[in-house]
């Protein structure tokens, strides 16, 4: 009797310590992208890292992997599903290959006339209606995140069409983008982001698009002379998170989580522009690049020219979705 009676003691024990050491142990949440961390992408996840772990007390711990150094553009998605990640955060275009070619519908040139209606659409119906369309793999959209609009470039200049005939330009795997190289007469090579830097500076591609701070992040700047500010599409971010681990989540974390992505979105959405003018500036500081803004008769040229892929995306994107930003445009006062 007393023998059992000290084997219960020690059970209780020995269970009771490990309930507490697994007490102790913080949820590991890792968040792996493929921008460096001095961008308005990397910013904002070392800014919800802060906020998460500060608000649930070393409860949670964000482990951050940039420069596609856990999982790149072709395996990432994938690793999330998998939950060898429990958050990413990629251009919703990169979604577009998994069978969700809506999200190209934010990459459309000229899609969004300003930030307002960016925004609008953003914080709305339409984009609250779109982060939740993974769910279906199970993904879960947690909020948007700007980076800024692309400029190209290349090793020599680019301000007409027609200066694009032949160029090999490198694009994320998105057929909004390839529809638009071909438009302007170029070669449309579908590549990894971490792949981009090394296809430029051995000349497998001739030139590429991105917003100012990938590419000055990126050093594309020393392999490509010119550079072409043509605002000419939008760059953005969805934060997704694997739906199973997020609901598995007890709900006090879950809320803390929630406030902690609150504010890293206030913060990505409120500096993206101002990093991409730094990024810029500093390019030009360098001294070793041309960079050439559009002249408003330029830019009509070129709006022209892409404006016909919205119609050409329709069965592709949907053409309600297309619609429905119109709409918002229209109601901020834009017109087509
Ligand atoms: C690209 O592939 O060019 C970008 O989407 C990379 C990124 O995540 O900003």
């Amino acid at each position: 009797m007393k023998l059992r009676f000290r084997v219960v003691l020690m059970f209780i024990a020995t269970v009771g310590l490990t309930s507490i050491a697994h007490a102790a142990d913080p949820i590991i949440i890792k968040f792996s992208h493929v921008v460096a961390d001095n961008t308005p992408k990397g910013k904002a996840a070392l800014r919800f890292k802060e906020e998460a772990e500060r608000r649930t007390a070393g409860k949670v711990k964000i482990e951050i992997y940039p420069n596609s150094t856990l999982y790149g553009d072709n395996d990432e998605v994938d690793a999330l599903i998998a939950g060898k990640v429990q958050m990413i955060a990629p251009s919703p275009l990169k979604l577009g290959p998994r069978d969700f070619p809506e999200f190209e519908v934010f990459n459309l040139p000229y899609i969004f006339p300003s930030k307002s209606v960016l925004r609008r659409v953003t914080d709305g119906k339409i984009g609250q209606d779109l982060l939740k369309k993974p769910e279906r793999k199970n993904i879960l959209g947690l909020a948007y995140w700007d980076n800024g609009f692309y400029v190209m470039s290349a090793n020599k200049p680019l301000r007409s069409v027609a200066d694009f005939k032949g160029m090999k330009m490198r694009i994320p795997p998105s057929d909004v983008f390839e529809a638009q190289m071909r438009v302007l007469g170029a070669i449309p090579v579908k590549m990894a982001f971490a792949e981009a830097y090394q296809a430029l500076k051995t000349g497998s591609v001739n030139g590429t698009q991105n917003p100012p701070s990938n590419l000055y992040t990126q050093k594309m700047h020393e392999v490509q002379k010119y550079i072409t500010v043509s605002n000419h599409a939008y760059l953005g971010y969805m934060v997704c998170t694997n739906k199973t681990f997020w609901e598995s989540l007890p709900s006090d974390i879950r809320v803390q989580l929630k406030l902690a992505m609150i504010d890293a979105t206030r913060y990505a959405n409120l500096y993206a522009e101002e990093d991409n003018n730094e990024a810029l500036a500093k390019i030009v500081a360098g001294g070793k690049n041309e960079i050439y803004e559009l002249t408003l008769d330029e830019r009509e040229t070129w709006r022209r020219a892409l404006m016909p892929i919205h119609r050409d995306m329709e069965a592709r994107i949907g053409r309600e979705l297309i619609q429905s930003i119109y709409d918002e445009s229209s109601a901020l006062g834009h017109k087509r």
